[in-house]
C-alpha cells in the first residue's frame, strides 16, 4: 500500500482505520462478510481501467480478450454453482440486478406483488420511496403477527385477488426458510412472473443448505457480497429463454459499462463458492445462527419467528425491553465492540430511523472462523448490554473482552497487499 500512503495519506489513513475497525470489533450485520484475500486482490488490479460495454466476445469496444477471460469465467461459474441455464454477471449491485430484471419483463404501471419492507422485505419490492413502488404499481404481502412466518395460504389469496404481474420473493430479514416451490406454484396459477431475490441466502442455496429458487423462477436475483462472500456488486439468473431480454435490460436498459475488475472478483468467489469447504463454511454459517438464537432465547430474549433456520435472526426488543429502541441498542452494542443494525419487526410502531429491532448474522464472523461455543459468548454479552445500555462500566468490560477475543481471530493476518 506505500504507492497509496505516499499520494493521498488522507484515505490511507482512513482505509488504514477501517481496516482496524473490521479486525477489532465483533461483524455482526447480517448483509456483511469478509473476502478472501483473493477476492481483494482481483479487486485492485488494471481491469478497472477497461471499457467493456456489451457481453463477453460481442463488445462496443477494442482491446477486450482478456476482461472476455473473467467474465466469461464469472458467468460459466455462476451458472455452474446455482445450476442455472443462464447468468448476466454485470449488475454493480442488488437494487440494479432488480432493477435490470424489472424492466425485462415489465412496463411502468404494472402490479408488482412483493414483501413489506417492515415485514422483512427489501426497499426494491415495492417500497414507495423507491424506484419500484414509484414506477410500478406496488403491493406487498405481510408475515403473520402471530409468528412472523410468511403465510402461504394469505399469499395465494392476495395474488388471486389482486393479480399482479410479477410476484417477489426473497427478504433482507426474514430468518425462516422461504418455500420457492409455493412461490412458484402461486404466480403459475395467475399467470404472473417470479422474481426470486436471494441476496441474503445466495450462500446457504449454492450450498444446498436453503432450497434453490432457479427451478420455480423466471428470473433470479442475488447480491454477490452478502453470504456468497465475493465482492460489493450482483448478478442475474435465468432460463435460456429469457437471456436476451435480461442481457438487454442490463446494458443498455439500466447500465453502461461493466466493471471488469469487480467481475473479475466475482469470478473468483464464484470459484471459491464451487469449492466442497464452501458448503461446510454455510453450514457453519447455518450452525452459529442457531447456537446464537439459541443463547438469546435462553436469556429470554425474544426472536420473530422464536429462532432462525438460516444466516441471520431478528431480535424483537419491544418484548424484551420495552423502552429500548433499536437505534439506542445498536449504539450501545457498538460501543461494547459488536456491530448490528438496527431493524423493524412485524408490526412495527417506531421509524426506521429508531426501530424495535436488531438483526443479526453470522455470515462475517463464521469467515472469520468463530464457531458455537464463541456464538453463546457473544450472547452472553449481548444481554449483559441490552440489560445496560448506559451503563459504561459493564460496556467497558465486554468491551475489553470482545477485543480479547478478536486477537484470536486475526483478519487477512500478514497480507500486506490488502493491508493498511
Ligand atoms: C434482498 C435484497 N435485495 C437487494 C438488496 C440491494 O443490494 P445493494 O445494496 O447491493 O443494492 C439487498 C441489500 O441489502 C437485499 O437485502
Amino acid at each position: 500500500m506505500d504507492y497509496l500512503k505516499n499520494t493521498d495519506p488522507e484515505i490511507f489513513e482512513a482505509i488504514r482505520a477501517e481496516s482496524k475497525r473490521q479486525s477489532s470489533q465483533l461483524e455482526l450485520i447480517a448483509s456483511e462478510n469478509f473476502v478472501s484475500s483473493a477476492v481483494l486482490q482481483a479487486m485492485g488490479t488494471v481491469m478497472t481501467n477497461k471499457y467493456a460495454e456489451g457481453l463477453p466476445f460481442k463488445r462496443y469496444y477494442g482491446g477486450c480478450e482478456y476482461v472476455d477471460i473473467a467474465e466469461d469465467l464469472a458467468r460459466k461459474r455462476a451458472m455452474e454453482l446455482f445450476s442455472a441455464e443462464y447468468a448476466n454477471v454485470q449488475p454493480h449491485s442488488g437494487a440494479q440486478a432488480n432493477m435490470a430484471s424489472y424492466f425485462a419483463f415489465l412496463n411502468p404501471g404494472d402490479k408488482i406483488l412483493g414483501m413489506n419492507l417492515s415485514h422483512g422485505g427489501h426497499l426494491t419490492h415495492g417500497s414507495p420511496v423507491n424506484f419500484s413502488g414509484k414506477i410500478f404499481e406496488a403491493i406487498s404481502y405481510e408475515v403473520n403477527e402471530s409468528d412472523g412466518l410468511i403465510n402461504y395460504d394469505a399469499l395465494r389469496e392476495q395474488a388471486l385477488r389482486t393479480r399482479p404481474k410479477m410476484i417477489v420473493t426473497g427478504a433482507s430479514a426474514y430468518p425462516r426458510t422461504i418455500d420457492f416451490e409455493t412461490f412458484g406454484e402461486i404466480a403459475r396459477e395467475i399467470d404472473a412472473f417470479l422474481l426470486a431475490d436471494i441476496a441474503h441466502i445466495a450462500g446457504l442455496v449454492a450450498a444446498g443448505i436453503h432450497q434453490s429458487p432457479v427451478p420455480h423462477s423466471d428470473v433470479v436475483t442475488t447480491t454477490t457480497h452478502k453470504t456468497l462472500r465475493g465482492p460489493r456488486g450482483a448478478l442475474i439468473l435465468c432460463k435460456k429463454e429469457h437471456s436476451n431480454i435480461i442481457d438487454k435490460s442490463v446494458f443498455p436498459g439500466t447500465q453502461g459499462g461493466p466493471l471488469m475488475h469487480i467481475i473479475a472478483a466475482k469470478a473468483v468467489a464464484l470459484k471459491e463458492a464451487l469449492h466442497p469447504d464452501f458448503k461446510n463454511y454455510q453450514s457453519q454459517v447455518v450452525a452459529n445462527a442457531k447456537a446464537l438464537a439459541d443463547g438469546l432465547m435462553e436469556h429470554g430474549l425474544y426472536l420473530v419467528s422464536g429462532g432462525t433456520d438460516n444466516h441471520l435472526l431478528l431480535i424483537d426488543l419491544s418484548k424484551s425491553y420495552e423502552d429500548l429502541t433499536g437505534r439506542d441498542a445498536e449504539k450501545a452494542l457498538e460501543l461494547a465492540g459488536m456491530t448490528v443494525n438496527k431493524n423493524t419487526v412485524p408490526g412495527e410502531t417506531r421509524s426506521p430511523f429508531v426501530t424495535s429491532g436488531l438483526r443479526i448474522g453470522t455470515a462475517a464472523l463464521t469467515t472469520r472462523g468463530l464457531c458455537e461455543t464463541d456464538m453463546r459468548q457473544i450472547a452472553d454479552w449481548i444481554v449483559k448490554v441490552l440489560a445496560n445500555p448506559t451503563n459504561e462500566e459493564v460496556i467497558r468490560s465486554v468491551a475489553k473482552e470482545i477485543n480479547d477475543m478478536c486477537q484470536d481471530f486475526p483478519l487477512y493476518s500478514g497480507d500486506s497487499a490488502v493491508r493498511a
